[in-house]
C-alpha cells in the first residue's frame, strides 16, 4: 500500500506529517505520489478560512476520482468544522492520537505520539517542545484545535536533539505555539543553553515566541551560546494598544519596544521577524497608522502579514467586522511596501561581507539556496552535493528578498 501526505500551514504541521510518515512506514506502507496513493493524509491548518478552504477544495477534487483513495484529515481542525468536513474526508483523526488511529491497515501501537521518531529531512530537524496554547488571543483557533499547553520532558527533547544531530542535521528548530512558555525540568532559556552544549556543528532556532513570556535568559542565550542563532520571531500582531487589548494580547507597544531595543543592543546582527494582522474588527486608519509607525521604528526584517479572518469558536468571531476585504488588502500592501523598501536598503549593506550559509535547496535557476545564521536568504552557484552543509559565501549582489554571492573555496 502507498500513502501520500499533503501538508498545509506551519512547521508544526510539517513536524506532524513527519511523524505520520514514519508511523505509516513502520506499518509497512510506502510513500508515493498523489496519483498512485491508496491513502492520502491532509495535515490541515485552520488559522484562516482561506487555509481550510484550500483543504476542502483538494478534498473535493479527490472525492470525485473514480478510484478514490482513502482520505484522512488531521492537524489543526476546528470541532465546529468537523461536521461539514466529514462528508468530504473518510476519516477526521486527532494527530495526538496517531499511534491509535482506527485504520484497518495500521496496527495499534502502545507508543505515545512523541515516542514515534519522525522521518526527518536530513538538514533541518523540527522538534516540538510543547503543544497547545493557553493565551486565547481573541482571533485565534489554536487553543481550540491544539488544546491547552503541554510541554515535553526536557530529557526527551534533548535526546531528540542528540539523535537529529547524530543523523547529520545542521539546524534544530524548537517548535511550539509559544516556545518561551516552555517549563519542565528546565525553562526555555535554560533549554537553549543546555542544547548549546550538545557536541556537533549545528544551529538552534525557535518559533514562535510571545512577548509576555520573553525573558532576559533568552537574550543571554542568543548572545552567548554559539549555536543559538541571532534570529527572533516575536509576533506583535498590531502596533496599537487599543487593538492589542481587543485581541487579548496582554502587553502594550511600549513594553514590546523595550524588548526589541534590548535584543538589538545585546545580540549582534539580530534578524527580527513579526506577525501582524491587518483589518481586525474596529481597526481604523489611525490604528493602522500606529502599526506603520511601529514598523518605521523597529524596521522588522520580515513580517508575516495576515488579513483578519473571522474564525468560529473564537471570541472575535462575535465582533462586528468593520474593515472591508479590499481595505484589508490595501493595508497588507502598504505594509508590504514598507517592508520591501527597508529590506532593499538593509540588503545593500551586506555587499562585500563573508557569511556562513546553511545550504537547504536549489532554486529554479539552478542556484543553491540557503540561510545565514540570522536567517537571511542567500543564493549562489555550486554543486548540489553541498545541499545540507555549511558553506562560506561572499556577498556581491542583492535583491528584495535576499542576497547573492559566490562560494569561497
Ligand atoms: N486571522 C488572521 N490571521 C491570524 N493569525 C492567527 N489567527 C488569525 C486570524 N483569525 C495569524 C497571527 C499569528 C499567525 C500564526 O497567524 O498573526 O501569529
Ligand atoms: Fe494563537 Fe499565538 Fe495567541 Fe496562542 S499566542 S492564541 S497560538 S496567536
Amino acid at each position: 500500500m502507498k500513502y501520500h501526505i499533503i501538508t498545509y500551514g506551519c512547521q508544526m504541521n510539517e513536524s506532524d506529517s513527519e511523524r505520520v510518515s514514519s508511523f505509516f512506514q513502520e506499518n509497512g506502507l510506502l510513500e508515493g505520489d498523489e496519483e498512485e496513493a491508496d491513502v492520502i493524509i491532509f495535515t490541515a491548518c485552520s488559522i484562516r478560512q482561506s487555509a481550510i478552504d484550500r483543504v476542502i477544495a483538494r478534498g473535493k477534487e479527490i472525492k470525485k476520482k473514480k478510484e478514490k483513495p482513502v482520505t484522512i484529515l488531521t492537524g489543526c481542525v476546528l470541532e465546529e468544522d468537523k461536521k461539514s468536513l466529514s462528508s468530504i474526508f473518510d476519516y477526521i483523526l486527532d494527530i495526538n492520537d496517531l499511534p491509535h488511529w482506527p485504520l484497518p491497515f495500521l496496527s495499534k501501537s502502545s507508543k505515545q505520539y512523541f515516542e514515534i521518531v519522525p522521518k526527518r529531512n536530513g538538514i533541518s530537524a523540527y522538534i516540538s517542545i510543547m503543544t497547545g496554547c493557553d493565551n486565547f488571543c481573541t482571533y485565534c483557533v489554536v487553543p481550540y484545535t491544539r488544546g491547552r499547553v503541554s510541554c515535553r520532558p526536557t530529557k526527551e527533547v534533548l535526546k531528540e536533539v542528540e539523535e537529529a544531530v547524530e543523523e547529520g542535521h545542521k539546524e534544530i528548530w524548537f517548535l511550539g505555539q509559544n516556545v518561551n512558555a516552555y517549563k519542565e525540568e528546565l525553562t526555555f532559556g535554560e533549554l537553549l543553553k543546555e542544547t548549546n552544549k550538545i557536541k556537533g556543528d549545528f544551529w538552534i532556532r525557535f518559533t514562535s515566541s510571545h512577548p509576555n513570556d520573553f525573558t532576559d535568559d533568552m537574550i543571554e542565550a542568543m548572545k552567548n551560546c554559539k549555536k543559538v542563532t541571532n534570529y527572533l520571531n516575536l509576533p506583535v500582531q498590531s502596533g496599537n494598544d487599543e487593538i492589542l487589548k481587543k485581541m487579548n494580547r496582554p502587553y502594550n507597544i511600549s513594553e514590546y519596544k523595550k524588548i526589541i531595543t534590548k535584543v538589538k543592543e545585546e545580540v549582534p546582527d539580530v534578524f527580527i521577524s513579526t506577525d501582524i494582522i491587518v483589518g481586525f474588527p474596529g481597526e481604523t486608519e489611525k490604528h493602522f497608522r500606529s502599526t506603520l509607525n511601529l514598523f518605521n521604528e523597529i524596521l522588522f526584517d520580515m513580517i508575516y502579514i495576515g488579513k483578519y479572518s473571522p474564525r468560529k469558536q473564537t471570541v472575535a468571531y462575535k465582533m462586528k467586522e468593520t474593515v472591508s476585504p479590499s481595505e484589508k488588502k490595501r493595508r497588507e500592501k502598504v505594509l508590504n511596501e514598507l517592508l520591501k523598501e527597508s529590506n532593499l536598503e538593509k540588503n545593500k549593506q551586506y555587499i562585500g561581507k563573508k557569511l556562513k550559509v546553511l545550504v537547504t535547496n536549489s532554486n529554479s535557476k539552478g542556484l543553491l539556496v540557503g540561510k545565514t545564521k540570522n536567517y537571511k536568504s542567500v543564493s549562489f552557484k555550486g554543486s548540489k552535493k553541498l545541499i545540507g552543509s555549511f558553506v562560506d559565501v561572499k556577498i556581491n549582489d542583492y535583491s528584495l528578498w535576499g542576497l547573492k554571492g559566490t562560494k569561497i573555496s
